[in-house]
């Protein structure tokens, strides 16, 4: 579970300081679909980051699943990131040169697993995404969906429990943006992975099981829908 409790993320820049978070508490059970709305800087992409284990608060506590995160290393955190956490952004952030099949490869091959069992599992999680047609295409080959699909893929092939996005849908059309947030719902449903998502979208927002906005660093609202 997400417990982040009186979290403040300050950025000490040449001229003031920039309050990016200001005392946001927030729980999100595992097995949750959430989205995190609010306007351009009001602080959600650093929320996520915290969320992530990408970076870490200037104050306040962070336990994900019962672990105090703010007493981890570097080293820690990304041990925590590399057995639990998938990213998912809105520039795909795929590697050109590579195929599908190896761009989902690529956290594998960082941790060290197999080529026999990176090739194994990397297949079973495009297969998830539906985009098994494509392994050998190289991401300008791809369309868009696809291209975020296959990022997707990527995300899911640690076997993650949490699943952040960030903007996921903001470089697709509408109709292609709906298709990826039906596929979170999907993934969300039938894996049980936690999924919190950015997005300006109130449609894609209203996909999702949650949505908590944030203003000037706070959190202004968090509600349920169906
Ligand atoms: N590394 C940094 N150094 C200094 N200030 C930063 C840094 N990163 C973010 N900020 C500031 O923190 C605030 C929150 O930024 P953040 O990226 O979290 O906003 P956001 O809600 O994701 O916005 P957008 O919708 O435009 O992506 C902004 O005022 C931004 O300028
Ligand atoms: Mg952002």
């Amino acid at each position: 579970m997400i417990d982040l409790r009186g979290a403040a993320k300050i950025y000490a820049t040449g001229g003031e300081d920039v309050v990016a978070l200001d005392d946001v508490s927030l729980r999100i059970d595992n097995g949750d679909f959430a989205a995190i709305v609010g306007p351009s800087g009001s602080g959600k992409s650093t929320l996520l980051h915290i969320l992530g284990c990408l970076d870490t608060p200037t104050r306040g506590e962070y336990i994900l699943d019962g672990v105090a995160t703010q007493e981890l290393d570097d080293f820690g955190l990304a041990a925590v990131r590399n057995r639990k956490i998938g990213f998912v952004f809105q520039q795909f952030n795929l590697l050109p040169r590579l195929t599908t099949q190896k761009n989902v490869e690529l956290p594998l091959t960082y941790a060290g697993v197999s080529r026999a069992e990176r090739g194994r599992r990397a297949f079973d999680a495009l297969q998830r995404v539906r985009l098994a047609h494509r392994v050998t295409h190289r991401p300008n080959q791809l369309s868009g969906g696809e291209r975020q699909r296959a990022a997707i893929a990527r995300a899911l092939v640690i076997g993650p429990s949490i699943v952040l996005a960030d903007e996921p849908t903001g470089n697709l059309d509408t109709k292609v943006g709906r298709e990826i947030v039906a596929l979170f719902r999907e993934l969300n449903e039938t894996l049980g992975v936690t999924v919190v998502l950015v997005t300006h979208d109130p449609e894609i927002a209203a996909a999702c099981r949650r949505t908590i906005r944030i203003v000037d660093g706070r959190i202004v609202g968090d509600t349920r829908h169906a």
